[in-house]
């Protein structure tokens, strides 16, 4: 495994693969030779690159996870895939639907595992819950609703790339979180989302952006030079999925408090599931007629099927760094069964979901354009 961008989130891939214990972290590509290297030394990580084209030219690197920012997945990954190397690309699959949709067509030439990293699919309750609805539990689903909200980019001091579009692309929240919230609800309901009536704003408008290059996540200190901020960082947006089920869900980067607060709900004929990532080891599920219950993340009591995922006795919190290995660990064993890598098993996202995700990005962009049209993907 070779790793491109080792900031916030490559670290966690470099993690979740030393996990499964068969594949060796092989290098480290970063910006320069002297960031590439700092990175290796306190990864531990045997090689590093200064460009991401050397560590794809070392035959010894077989797998390629992409997590640079956003501005540079297409050419990354496009460059892997050139090379005949597996991807797995972090989410947003590119920059745009145009340079998403020309990937799909490269990853089927080269014959390769390609995907895109959705992980909060491979959380045991979310597998619990898809396995539920699958079968019928809650009854024909009507109503699929939640939120993404984190707190990290609340203050004018807060600076991320993704807020300048010529490195995020043109949405901010909508794309980097919004898309998991999309990605999550779709998979778990096994519904696709055919319309959105977005409403997007920019909360905080101008903001202090640092000299140097700033990890997601870190606080600022208030220096830099002071600039406009064009896109979004709060959005709400009505969803109709397919037969008709309607959904709701808002995102924002903005919302004090929120640190990782995803939640998904689906509301059936007959029950209701609840998930929400920040108490991610335990299901909500409503009844009318009788006492709520919550099932705790306890093997013996998940199905077979999302048993597989839960690796710790009940009462042993298992959390997002596992989800992350969960799906890891589907995508190397497809890699390890060798070619033909035509059918990938559901939890892995492809890349045609990075495509539709894009798609739906986009739809929700130019519903807010025309001041809340609905707008088909
Ligand atoms: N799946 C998830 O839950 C999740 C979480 C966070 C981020 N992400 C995604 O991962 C990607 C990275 O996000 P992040 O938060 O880690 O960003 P980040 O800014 O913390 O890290 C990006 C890293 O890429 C490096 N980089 C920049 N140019 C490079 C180049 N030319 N070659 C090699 N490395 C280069 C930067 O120096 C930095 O270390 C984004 O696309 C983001 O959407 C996904």
């Amino acid at each position: 495994m070779g790793l491109v961008g080792a900031g916030f989130v490559g670290p966690h891939h470099i993690d979740a693969v030393r996990r499964l214990g068969f594949v060796d972290v092989v290098a480290v590509a970063g910006s320069s030779e002297e960031s590439a290297r700092r990175k290796a030394e306190t990864l531990r990580v045997g090689k590093s690159y200064g460009s991401y084209q050397a560590l794809l030219d070392d035959p010894d690197v077989q797998v390629v996870h992409n997590a640079t920012p956003n501005h540079l997945h297409y050419e990354v990954t496009s460059a892997a895939l050139a090379r005949g190397k597996h991807v797995v690309s972090d989410k947003p699959l590119a920059m745009t639907s145009a340079q998403a949709r020309r990937l799909v067509n490269e990853a089927q030439r080269a014959a390769v595992v390609a995907t895109v990293m959705f992980n909060y699919r491979g959380n045991p309750l979310v597998q619990q819950a898809r396995l539920a609805i699958a079968r019928g539990d809650v009854g024909t689903p009507h109503f699929v609703h939640g939120h993404y909200l984190q707190d990290w980019l609340l203050k004018d001091t807060d600076y991320s790339w993704r807020l300048d579009q010529e490195k995020g692309g043109a949405s901010s929240a909508v794309a980097d979180i919004g898309s998991h919230w999309c990605d999550l609800a779709q998979h778990v309901t096994g519904l696709e989302i055919t319309h959105v009536l977005g409403d997007i704003t920019t909360v905080v408008k101008k903001r202090r952006k640092p000299s140097g290059s700033r990890d997601a996540f870190q606080a600022g200190s208030g220096d830099g030079e002071l600039v406009d901020i064009m896109a979004e960082d709060l959005a709400s947006v009505l969803v109709r999925f397919e037969n008709g089920v309607r959904g709701a869900f808002s995102v924002g980067q903005v919302c004090g408090g929120h640190k990782n607060d995803l939640v998904l709900e689906v509301c059936g004929a007959k029950a209701s599931l609840r998930w929400r990532q920040e108490d991610q080891n335990e299901l909500w599920i409503g009844h009318r007629d009788r006492a709520n219950e919550v099932l705790q993340k306890d093997p013996s009591l998940l199905d077979e099927r999302a048993r597989e995922y839960a690796h710790l006795p009940g009462g042993h919190q298992e959390a997002w760094a596992d989800a992350f290995l969960n799906v890891t660990r589907e995508i190397y064993a497809c890699i390890a069964a060798g070619p033909p890598y035509s059918a990938l098993p559901p939890m892995i996202a492809t890349f045609e979901d990075g495509f539709r995700a894009h798609r739906i990005v986009d739809a929700i962009l130019e519903s807010a354009a025309d001041g809340g049209a609905w707008t088909r993907i």
